[in-house]
C-alpha cells in the first residue's frame, strides 16, 4: 500500500550547497527505493512530502530523523493514498521566490495539477510564511 507522509523539521541556518547535498543524496537513493516527493526550504523550516511504500517510508525517515542538519520533526500528517501526488519527482526542491506576491503564482505554476488539493493548501501555506 502507497502511504504518504508531510513533516516539518527546523532548520536555521542551513547554506544552499547544504541544502543541495540533500538533494543529491535523495536524488541517489530515492529512486531505488521507489520515493518521490518535494522538499521546500524557507531559510528556517523544511516541509517534506515523501510518498512510497510503507516500509521504505519508515526506513528512511529512521535516516531523516538522525540527520544533524535539522531537529524537531513534526508530522503533519500520514496516511494511505491511491496515486502518488508527486509521481515524477524523486525529490523536487521548490523554491520560494523572495517576493511574498510572486510566491504562490511560482508555486500555482509549479505543482502539478494532480496533486491532491488539500496538500497543495499545506504546501501554499508554508510557503508564504516569511
Ligand atoms: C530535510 C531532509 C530531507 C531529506 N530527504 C532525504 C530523502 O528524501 N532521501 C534520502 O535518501 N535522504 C534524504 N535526506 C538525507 C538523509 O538524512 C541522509 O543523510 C542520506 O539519506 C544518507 O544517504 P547518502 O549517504 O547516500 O547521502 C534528507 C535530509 C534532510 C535534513
Amino acid at each position: 500500500m502507497l502511504y504518504q507522509y508531510c513533516y516539518l523539521s527546523t532548520a536555521p541556518e542551513l547554506s544552499r550547497d547544504q541544502v543541495e547535498a540533500i538533494l543529491a543524496s535523495s536524488a541517489r537513493n530515492n529512486p531505488a527505493n521507489g520515493i518521490t516527493g518535494l522538499l521546500v526550504y524557507n531559510g528556517r523550516n523544511f516541509l517534506q512530502i515523501l510518498e512510497g511504500e510503507e516500509k521504505a517510508l519508515v526506513s528512511l525517515m529512521a535516516r531523516i530523523a538522525k540527520d544533524p542538519r535539522h531537529t524537531g520533526i513534526s508530522y503533519l500528517d500520514r496516511r494511505t493514498i491511491k496515486q502518488r501526488s508527486c509521481p515524477d519527482w524523486n525529490m523536487k526542491r521548490v523554491v520560494i521566490s523572495e517576493d511574498v506576491e510572486k510566491r504562490r503564482e511560482m508555486l500555482d505554476a509549479e505543482l502539478p495539477e494532480t496533486m491532491d488539493p488539500g496538500l497543495r493548501t499545506i504546501i501554499m501555506n508554508f510557503a508564504v510564511l516569511n
